[in-house]
């Protein structure tokens, strides 16, 4: 466990290291650059950052966020705060009859913006207000299912890139919805990307397959679905899996570069859970 700070912030690590929980963070006190750094740093070694009993403003939670790298807006548009549009708003709540988040966003496992050709560097999600029980969020370890590959599935996917396809899948996950319009297919083509990234600030590799991953690129379609099965099955064993049962005034921050994330259920009629997310913007995979 780290050591109090004179900050005043406790670092606490989780049991084997995937994640890491923050206490004592004050922004309307101001962060100093060290202590930036030091909480960055622990980000970088521990995947994601669990911020207890954090007080935030809208507006603080943007510039937080912001320190760790240029801020991405969610298209379409329609669920970020009119005030601060960085701030994409997920949930069931609703404001004299109107919704004012997307409902069962995230469900699936799956890191965000992998189907685009910029995927998100990360993202800070805040409880506002949450379920009595349900609405956990499960993150998956990727470092830990790459070191856990088998060498020869490790040779097979090495220089490899998948396909993530919003066109091909869009069906297979939202079968309650319409059909994507041509217009739609053209706004989302599909991307490549490489399997296995090496991630900028920590230097490891890790998995990168998600729930838009359709097959592999040079392979023929029915081969690389299968391997993307097998991948991706193996990547979502409990083993690498954490859930996060949410407190009020959580935040976690997760780095899409190393880890997979999945929203889960609770009881939409009788409880209302409205959480904030900020996202980060990425750089190009290849
Ligand atoms: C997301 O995928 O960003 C949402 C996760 C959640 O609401 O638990």
């Amino acid at each position: 466990m780290d050591a109090m700070a004179k900050d005043g912030i406790r670092l606490q690590p989780r049991p084997g290291g995937f994640g890491c929980e923050v206490w004592g963070l004050d922004l309307a006190r101001g962060v100093s650059e060290a202590t930036f750094r030091r909480i960055e740093r622990a980000w970088f070694d521990h995947s994601f950052l669990i911020y207890r009993d954090l007080q935030m403003t809208p507006a603080q939670h943007v510039a937080w966020t912001r320190r760790f790298g240029p801020l991405h807006i969610m298209v379409p548009t329609d669920w970020n705060l009119p005030e601060h549009p960085e701030i994409f708003v997920v949930g069931n709540a609703e404001r004299e009859g109107k919704p004012l988040g997307l409902r069962r966003a995230g469900m699936g496992w799956h890191s965000d913006g992998e189907d685009k050709r910029i995927p998100n560097a990360g993202s800070m999600l805040y409880a506002k207000e949450i379920p009595p029980s349900g609405g956990d969020t499960l993150f998956a370890d990727m470092y830990a299912a790459y070191e856990a590959l088998p060498e020869a599935l490790r040779q097979r996917i090495a220089g490899r890139r998948g396909r993530f396809s919003r066109i091909d899948m869009h069906q297979v996950h939202y079968p309650h919805l319409p059909p994507l319009s041509e217009a739609d297919k053209r706004a989302r083509p599909d991307v490549f990307h490489p399997l296995v990234r090496r991630h900028p600030g920590s230097g490891r590799p890790a998995l990168f397959v998600g729930r838009w991953t359709r097959d592999v690129e040079g392979m023929e379609p029915e081969e690389g679905r299968a391997l993307v099965e097998e991948l991706f099955a193996h990547a979502t064993q409990d083993r690498f899996v954490y859930r996060h049962v949410w407190r009020p005034r959580d935040a976690v921050q997760w780095d899409n570069r190393c880890m997979l994330h999945c929203a889960t259920g609770f009881d939409e009629q009788r409880s209302t859970r409205l959480m904030h997310r900020t996202t980060l913007e990425g750089v190009p995979t290849s």
